[in-house]
């Protein structure tokens, strides 16, 4: 992103112009970006070359699951739905994790048909039914059992997982329980531990803890795991000052343990391949004068992007046009639907706007489209994906017709 004559450009493109050209709101990716997140995350990795399976959750558009399967990364699947996309996109079974605290019979069922590598459990209901369906269909099935560990990864409360308090995971006497019988079990073979702490983490001292969480049980466990799952939940940038997760400091911490506990590591990261590879472009419809403020009205609202809404997440926001002539009032940046929460943020000295402008939401690419509804009836926005010089329509804008 940047402006050249105070013109807001995204991979070389104009933003006007694409605007233009597909209309708004429009979710817009850059392929260079998601390949230097991968490239990033990797070489951050490399000394223990971990198994990279890309949370399907946060983006479940499939042009994006190929491009991204095409650097050798598999999937993290939580419903039917997404193996069924993952597998579409064509990523191998063998390198696809089933995690979710509810799995049905029928899901469970499709992921031992199609042999995928784990299905990380969270319950010893869920791993007695997982037998029942193993002993019917005489068929040998490995799991992984997540372990909550208590470990607050220091977050926003909504998007903590690995806390006591969290439905995640068991808890580490019911660990141990399962361990041991699972040691009898005919048809299940135990082959990981698996976690995942929370998302959008910026500090690396919530994995340390884990990490020694794990280590412990480990031993208590007696138990050798082929594969540790640590998840995903590494966080970017969204305020664009500078805070990012030291990817360094938690690769040392893995290899300090991993000359303990010689397994394979998975990842299950999605916001940190996708998040920051997307912006959300839209329109200014009408600015209106409130009491104290100006309320910036825009045809993108909380069906195309819930995170503010539902999390008060933040995402910066940037006009397509620079200009040096600033606001006396706050601007807020609105939705149109019937709802208070549909907001984006509130900004103090902001450049003037005008109706008619275009503005891009930053960092939009994981959780964007995949929280996306129909809420208001309003159809979900065309998608393009930046690759060099060519652009291409990912998602095509939903009819109003097809909403009937
Ligand atoms: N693995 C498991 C088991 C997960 O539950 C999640 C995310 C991930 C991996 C990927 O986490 P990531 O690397 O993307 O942080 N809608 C929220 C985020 C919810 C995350 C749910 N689980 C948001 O917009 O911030």
């Amino acid at each position: 992103m940047n402006y050249i004559n105070n013109k807001l450009s995204f991979d070389n493109k104009l933003i006007d112009s694409i605007a233009k050209k597909y209309g708004t709101p429009l979710y817009c990716y850059s392929f260079e970006k998601i390949k230097e997140n991968i490239t990033n995350f990797k070489k951050n990795f490399k000394s223990f070359s971990p198994l990279i399976c890309f949370a399907v959750k946060s983006n479940t558009n499939i042009k994006i699951l190929k491009e991204i399967k095409k650097f050798n990364i598999g999937a993290d699947v939580v419903s039917i739905g997404e193996l069924m996309k993952a597998l579409k996109a064509g990523i191998k079974p063998q390198k696809i994790v089933f995690s979710g605290v509810g799995k049905t019979t029928k899901e469970i069922e499709y992921a031992v048909t199609k042999n995928i590598l784990l299905i990380n459990t969270e319950s010893k209901s869920e791993i007695l039914e997982i037998e029942k369906i193993a002993k019917k269909k005489r068929k040998i099935i490995n799991i992984g059992i997540r372990l909550n560990p208590n470990t607050d990864a220091k977050t926003l409360s909504q998007i903590s997982t690995g806390k006591k308090e969290n439905k995640f995971g068991v808890n580490q006497k019911i660990f141990l329980q399962l361990v041991s019988y699972l040691k009898d079990s005919k048809y299940l073979n135990l082959k990981c531990l698996s976690v995942h702490i929370g998302s959008q983490i910026l500090n690396h001292k919530p994995y340390e803890n884990m990490l020694k969480v794990i280590d412990k049980i480990i031993s208590k466990s007696n138990h050798k795991f082929e594969y540790i799952d640590l998840g995903g939940g590494m966080g970017i940038d969204y305020e664009h000052n500078n805070s990012k997760l030291n990817l360094k400091k938690y690769s040392k911490n893995i290899q300090k343990f991993l000359k303990k506990n010689n397994s394979k590591i998975i990842f299950e990261p999605g916001r940190s391949i996708i998040g920051n590879s997307a912006v959300l472009i839209t329109k200014i419809l009408y600015i209106k004068e409130g009491y104290k403020k100006d309320f910036v009205i825009l045809d993108a609202a909380m069906n195309d992007l819930m995170r503010p809404a539902l999390y008060g997440a933040k995402h910066r926001i940037m006009p397509s046009k620079k200009t040096k002539k600033l606001t006396k009032k706050s601007y807020e940046f609105v939705g149109p639907i019937c709802e208070s929460t549909d907001t984006f943020s509130i900004v103090k000295k902001y450049q003037k706007l005008n109706e008619k402008d275009f503005l891009v939401i930053c960092d939009v690419g994981a959780y964007g489209t995949s929280l996306a509804s129909n809420y208001n009836v309003r159809p979900k926005p065309t998608e393009i994906l930046i690759k060099g010089s060519k652009i291409q329509v990912i998602n095509k804008r939903q009819k109003i017709s097809e909403l009937m």
